[in-house]
């Protein structure tokens, strides 16, 4: 990778793509493209792979590809070259999300490359924390990993804000859980690892199970869960942005992976509560409730993880790698 004549070799574009796609993604949908053009890597939305009940205006879907965009600029500084991200292209493409010009000859940040092992590490872990405080310098370098790139991260301070988030977290799960569309599509997402995407479940527990969550609204039950999970979990913290447009949401994601790279350097993992979010009347109301300005784009619960957990599965990069001859039209991606 380091010789001059490989660094942007297929196989080598193919090397940062693979690490790209290990960002995390809601229901692990996975929806992006990366379209490779000379020394660009585009980032396109899949809105094949939306999420139209838990996410009806694609804000996760682009905060998803905004953290495979992250990806790609830790593996481009881990393999000596330097990039630069430039934002959505709209005019063009509405669903160019950003491209990564890699320069070979600019100087690769450190920083980033030191984040490199973490995105093999990180995995979205559900299950209770360890009973361990986490070390304020380990808090402080969250706040200044999702500041670096463009987002607030606010930590949940003393019970009264805890109290009042775990209480949305539940009208969350409440509103979600009623609704038949949403139910029918979480069902949708429940694969056995082979089918390489989805919420994995074991082969034979597959078909009962996407029945159960069709069928009942077990929402109450999952609330009281949660809430244990929240009241549970060493730090509660919500990551934000000032704006909420595309340019925003991709630097949600970008700040996202990096809160979640540099929280796995501390030995940290995390996972989400985003109900509060996702459920559009209760998003103001977190905002509120922790006294900031701007846009609750991720609820996070971080803690000492106590169990090692196994990858969850990726498409076939082949799925989602397009190579563009150079020079063909398109004007942008
Ligand atoms: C924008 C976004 C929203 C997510 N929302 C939730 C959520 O509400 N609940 C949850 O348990 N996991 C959530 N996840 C985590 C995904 O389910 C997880 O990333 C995916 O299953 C892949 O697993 P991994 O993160 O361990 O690689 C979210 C991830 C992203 C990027």
């Amino acid at each position: 990778m380091h010789a001059a004549e490989t660094r942007l070799s297929r196989e080598a574009i193919t090397r940062l793509i693979g690490a790209a796609v290990l960002a995390p993604s809601p229901h692990n949908s996975q929806p992006w493209i990366f379209r490779v053009r000379g020394r660009c890597i585009g980032v396109i939305a899949d809105r094949t792979r939306a999420l139209p009940a838990n996410d009806p205006d694609d804000r996760e879907l682009t905060l998803s590809c905004g953290c495979a965009l992250f990806n790609l600029r830790v593996a481009a500084a881990h393999a000596q070259l330097g990039t630069q991200v430039h934002g959505p292209s709209g005019a063009c493409d509405p669903d160019c999300l950003a491209r990564l010009e890699i320069l070979p000859d600019a100087a690769p940040d450190a920083a980033l490359a030191a984040l490199h092992d973490a995105m093999a590490e990180r995995r979205t872990y559900r299950k209770t924390f360890a009973a361990r405080p986490v070390a304020p310098a380990a808090l402080d370098a969250l706040v200044a990993a999702a500041t670096s790139e463009q987002a607030w991260l606010h930590v949940l301070q003393g019970d009264s804000q805890r109290r009042m988030a775990a209480e949305l977290i539940a009208e969350g799960d409440d509103a979600q859980w009623a609704d038949p569309a949403w139910r029918r599509e979480l069902a949708a997402w429940m694969h056995p690892r082979r089918r390489g995407d989805g919420l994995v479940l074991p082969d034979l527990a597959v078909p009962l199970a996407q029945a159960v969550v069709r069928t009942f609204d077990i929402g109450h039950g999952v609330a009281a869960r949660d809430v244990q999970l929240a009241d549970a979990s060493p730090v509660l913290a919500v990551l934000g942005t000032r704006g909420d447009d595309l340019a925003s949401r991709v630097d949600a994601g970008q700040a996202l992976q990096r809160t979640l790279l540099t929280a796995c350097r501390h030995g940290l993992q995390a996972s989400f509560l985003n109900q509060p979010i996702e459920v559009a009347p209760l998003r103001m109301r977190l905002l509120q409730a922790i006294g900031q300005t701007g846009y609750p784009q991720m609820l996070l619960r971080l803690g000492h993880a106590e169990n090692h957990l196994s990858a969850t599965p990726r498409r076939p990069l082949d799925d989602v790698i397009e190579f563009v001859p150079e020079g063909s039209p398109d004007g942008g991606c």
